[in-house]
């Protein structure tokens, strides 16, 4: 089944989001000077933020993706995580900062922290459009280095963000409430 548009309030509109979006570039760039930087983008969600989060960054950047499979289309995460798509380039003695739609239970970038980790990179950050605190599972300490914005534990779609697949054109975040049973 298609979702309905009229289903989702907005909650960060895009005027908001660009704005936020330009900050953390502009943070991105002066943090990360002199240094060897790839983004690396987790398939779908983060195509928008990715995309618009590169073109504020001042200094070279290369970029990079992986996909990462935990939903299965549902509201609630399955809590096993899938590698769908693996990097194309290597990433030995570089800076990487992947990039991500979304923090939610963290088990998706604890899995993939440890992944990149693996294959000896000089650095490893973390950039997420949006942090669901109230989320976290025990254990998932992570330290999320550039935020957008910390939301409350609601299910968000747009900006990349998706409900089956839906709604990740959307260009603002709105909460999602399902019908009725
Ligand atoms: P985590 O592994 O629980 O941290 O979940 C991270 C992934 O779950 C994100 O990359 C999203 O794909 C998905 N996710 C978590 N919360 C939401 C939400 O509110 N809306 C849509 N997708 C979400
Ligand atoms: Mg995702």
């Amino acid at each position: 089944m298609i979702p309905e548009r009229s289903r989702v309030e907005v909650m960060l509109s895009a005027e908001t989001i660009q704005d936020r979006v330009a900050e953390l570039g502009a943070q991105i760039s002066r943090d990360y000077a002199g240094r060897d930087l790839t983004l690396i983008g987790i398939l779908k969600g983060s195509v928008p933020f990715l995309s618009d989060l590169m073109r504020h960054i001042t200094v070279p950047v290369q970029i990079d993706f992986l996909e990462v499979s935990s939903y299965g289309g549902a509201m609630e995460s399955s809590g096993i995580v899938r590698l769908v798509k693996d990097l194309s380039h290597p990433i030995h003695g570089k800076d990487v900062l992947i990039v991500e739609d979304i923090v939610d239970t963290g088990l998706t970038l604890t899995y993939l922290i440890e992944l990149l980790t693996a294959q000896d990179p000089a650095s490893t950050g973390i950039a997420s459009l949006l942090d669901k605190p109230s989320g976290r599972t025990e254990g998932a300490d992570l330290d999320v280095d550039y935020v957008g914005f910390t939301i409350p534990n609601a299910f968000v779609v747009g900006y990349g963000l998706d409900l089956g697949g839906y709604f990740r054109n959307l260009p603002f975040v709105g909460i999602y409430t399902p019908p009725e049973e």
